[in-house]
């Protein structure tokens, strides 16, 4: 078997695999002229690093670079504009997304898709990069599976409940502000010798309550990822109440399947009545503030992967980083898997904890 990558003329590259004498496969693929960029879902922190990497890498390579608005949101409503190198100036350092981000309820519906569709075709674009979280890629997996618009998935979120991918964008950046909260609520608990329950996002993932949970030497840390055995949690509080060991923090993941901090809290106080108990959302401060270095790293090595993908005819990929190696793993297997939580962390917990 071999493979010929061969380049005809400007507009096509033909992929010709041959076995044993048969063709087994001819695909044709418009060459990539126009790419557009958007951010989806929840926005994360290092999202602008990587639509400038995105519209820089293009660029580069001489390709015509648009921002689409509001996530597919902003493509149903053909909420797009052109963008160069001075239009991602002076954003690597900032939270948020210069794109805005949303939910579209509109993209799920086949009219939907067929209207983003539409408005592509108007300006011509024929290559989308997509920064956000699973459910923009199940998006992405869909249109692309209907129309010929390549799409490349870029892992954005705080959650890192992603496959194929060790970290994703704005995780790092929400754990250190959860971290860096959660530091300061330990002040206050000492002085009152209290018990705070925190509570962390994550939505159905425990990454942010764990890492933030082993950095900040919390007591317990609970994540939907494992059954919360709360009369174990009790056990320890009471053990440790004998021992007078006066700080206690718990840090809970929002999609902990107790029912959250404050339900957490409820029972602890009725079966521990002496025990002073307060309880700290953190929410959406874990969403905002500006890149760590690192997210600003990933997010630029994630962006001029996405285009060199484009570029190269390698399409409806998703671009992870594994053992810090770019990773490429085909869209529809990255929306089916999740990364799972390894033993050896909640046996660190476990003994560092007591
Ligand atoms: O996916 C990111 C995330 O911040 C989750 O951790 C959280 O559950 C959700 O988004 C909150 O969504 P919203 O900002 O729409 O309330």
């Amino acid at each position: 078997m071999f493979n010929l990558k061969m380049c005809t003329f400007d507009t096509f590259i033909i992929h010709l695999r041959l076995i044993a004498g048969n063709c087994v496969s001819l695909k044709m693929v418009k060459k990539v002229t126009k790419i557009g960029v958007l951010t989806s879902g929840g926005d994360a922190p290092g999202m602008n690093a990587a639509i400038r990497a995105v519209v820089r890498t293009g660029t580069y390579y001489g390709l015509e670079m648009f921002g689409v608005l509001r996530g597919y949101a902003g493509m149903v409503d053909g909420d797009i504009i052109p963008m160069e190198s001075k239009s991602v100036a002076n954003i690597i350092q900032r939270g948020g997304t210069i794109l805005k981000t949303a939910r579209s309820k509109e993209f799920y519906l086949k009219e939907g898709r067929q209207k983003a569709y539409n408005h592509l075709v108007k300006y011509g674009i024929n290559g989308l990069v997509i920064i956000g979280g699973d459910g923009s890629f199940r998006g992405a997996q869909a249109f692309s599976n209907e129309f010929d618009i390549p799409c490349i998935g870029v892992p954005g979120t705080i959650d890192k409940d992603i496959a194929g991918t060790d970290f994703t964008i704005g995780f790092d950046t929400a754990v250190n502000t959860a971290v860096q909260a959660i530091d300061k609520i330990r002040d206050t608990a000492e002085a009152h010798d209290r018990l705070f329950i925190i509570e962390v996002m994550g939505r159905d993932a425990g990454y942010i309550a764990l890492h933030s949970g082993i950095a900040t030497g919390a007591e317990n840390i609970l994540i939907p990822e494992r059954k919360t055995v709360i009369e174990d949690v009790i056990k320890g509080l009471a053990e440790k109440e004998r021992r007078e060991k006066l700080v206690n923090l718990i840090v809970v993941a929002e999609g902990e399947e107790f029912g959250g901090a404050n339900e957490v809290a409820r029972f602890i106080q009725d079966r521990l009545p002496q025990q002073e108990v307060r309880v700290c959302i953190l929410g959406h401060i874990q969403r905002g503030g500006s890149p760590s270095c690192f997210d600003r790293l990933i997010a630029s090595r994630m962006g001029y992967a996405a285009v060199e993908c484009l570029i190269e005819g390698r399409h409806n990929i998703f671009v992870g980083i594994l053992n810090n190696r770019m990773h490429y793993i085909p869209l529809n297997e990255a929306v089916k898997k999740k990364q799972r939580i390894s033993e050896e962390w909640m046996k660190i917990v476990k003994i560092l904890s007591s």
